[in-house]
């Protein structure tokens, strides 16, 4: 099933709870929680903001790490009621990167890796016989509100080869995720993140998941 998964980087602090109330009437089951730490990319972002908010409303996050040191985040949110944890392979070797997932998946969690949009996913093949989910990143990594990068169609069409012999494989994209490109996109992916586009269009949203919903 296709699904849109708000990113809690965008959504208005002041309002944050009335928001979350929001996403759980249009019965989306995920946020996406941007995780950053200021090293492997400049900014730093969420660590704990809303997760009790999260638990209250039964909505689960989907936990986009974004850190230089993945093995140490993972333990931080073993136990936060999380869907999945995803975390970046350039970060370390394939190697490490299939430990760190066999690692997630024994918490109970789904685990993903993601790339970059300059980062070729075709050498990461390997693990992606690996990985329950692929994260594909089509802006850089760090700040919500960019524009989507096209380059990154590439390594969405080596992932959709992928799925081919692996039906199970779901694919994410993250980065400059808007209404065109949600419909454009749709056939080739299985989740969008959205942060500043759905928290800008909150109100009209549920207008927008009934449009999306018909294209199943
Ligand atoms: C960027 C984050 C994204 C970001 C997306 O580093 O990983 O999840 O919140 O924001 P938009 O949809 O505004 O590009
Ligand atoms: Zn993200």
């Amino acid at each position: 099933m296709k699904l849109i998964e708000p990113s809690l980087l965008s959504i208005n602090k002041e309002k944050a709870f009335d928001q979350l109330k929001m996403v759980k009437a249009f019965k989306l089951p995920y946020v996406h929680y941007d995780v950053m730490d200021g090293k492997f990319v400049p900014p730093t972002a969420l660590t704990t903001e809303y997760l009790k908010d999260l638990q209250m409303l039964g909505i689960k996050p989907n936990i986009h790490l974004m850190v230089a040191n993945p093995d140490e985040w993972i333990e931080k949110y073993k136990d936060c009621n999380a869907n999945s944890i995803t975390f970046h392979a350039e970060s370390q070797s394939i190697e490490e990167s299939k430990v760190l997932l066999d690692k997630i998946r024994s918490y109970g969690m789904l685990a993903g890796f993601s790339v970059k949009p300059s980062t070729d996913l075709n050498q990461y093949k390997e693990l992606l016989q690996h990985t329950d989910i692929i994260l594909i990143m089509s802006v850089e990594p760090g700040w919500a509100g960019q524009g989507f990068i096209e380059k990154a169609l590439d390594n969405l069409a080596i992932a959709n080869e992928a799925k081919k012999a692996k039906h199970n494989l779901i694919i994410q994209i993250d980065g400059g995720i808007n209404y065109e490109y949600i419909r454009k996109l749709y056939n080739q992916v299985d989740w969008f993140v959205t942060g500043s586009w759905f928290f800008k269009n909150i109100d009209h949203m549920g207008q927008y998941l009934d449009e999306f919903r018909k294209l199943n």
